[in-house]
C-alpha cells in the first residue's frame, strides 16, 4: 500500500503527515513530530507507556496505525500543561511522590487524566481500574492512585471554587 497523507489535531493544533501504511502513531509521535513523552516500552500493548488520548480516550499508541487517526484529535503528555503550570494530575503526581524513574508517568497521567475527564469523583477502584493497563516498576502503585484521588479533589475544588465566583447564569 502506497504512503498516506494523514491531518489530525495534535495537542490542539492541526498537523500532517505522511505515514507508511505500517507506522504507528507512537512512532509518528515520537519520530515525526519529536514528542518523545509517550514511552516505548513493549511496543506490544502490554505495559501502557505509550497511552495518549485519542478523541478523549486513552489509546495505547504502539497498537494504533497512523493512518486510522486520519481526522482524530490526540493528546500527548507534552499538551497537559499550561505552559509553566502543570495540569492539575501533573502536579498531584508531583506533590505526592508519584514518580520514580519515571518511564510510566506520562501513560498514568493519560490514563488518570482521560478518568477524571469522565469522572470527576472517582472512587480507589475506579482508579486502580482506569490504571490497571500502565505497569509501574518502582512506586507500588500506591502514591500513583492516591495521587490521581488527590486531583480528583482538586478538580473538584477547583470546580466549586469558580461556581463561587461566577455563579451559574451570572451576567458581566
Ligand atoms: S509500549 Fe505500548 S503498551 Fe507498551
Ligand atoms: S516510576 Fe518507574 S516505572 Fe513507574
Amino acid at each position: 500500500m502506497p504512503s498516506q497523507i494523514v491531518t489530525l489535531t495534535l495537542n490542539g493544533a492541526e498537523r500532517e503527515l505522511i505515514a507508511r501504511p505500517s507506522m504507528t502513531l507512537l512512532t509518528a509521535l515520537r519520530e515525526t513530530f519529536g514528542l518523545t513523552g509517550a514511552k516505548r516500552g513493549c511496543a506490544q500493548g502490554g505495559c501502557g507507556s505509550c497511552t495518549v488520548l485519542l478523541d478523549g480516550r486513552p489509546v495505547v499508541s504502539c497498537l494504533v496505525p497512523v493512518v486510522t487517526v486520519d481526522g482524530s484529535s490526540v493528546e500527548t503528555i507534552e499538551g497537559q500543561a499550561d505552559g509553566e503550570r502543570l495540569s492539575d494530575v501533573q502536579q498531584a503526581f508531583v506533590d505526592g511522590f508519584a514518580t520514580q524513574c519515571g518511564f510510566c508517568t506520562p501513560g498514568m497521567i493519560m490514563s488518570a487524566t482521560a478518568l477524571l475527564d469522565r469522572n470527576p469523583d472517582p472512587t480507589r477502584q475506579d482508579v486502580i481500574e482506569a490504571i490497571c493497563g500502565n505497569v509501574c516498576r518502582c512506586t507500588g502503585y500506591e502514591p500513583i492512585i492516591n495521587a490521581v484521588l488527590d486531583a480528583a479533589r482538586r478538580r473538584r475544588q477547583a470546580a466549586s471554587d469558580s461556581e463561587e465566583r461566577e455563579p451559574a447564569g451570572a451576567e458581566r
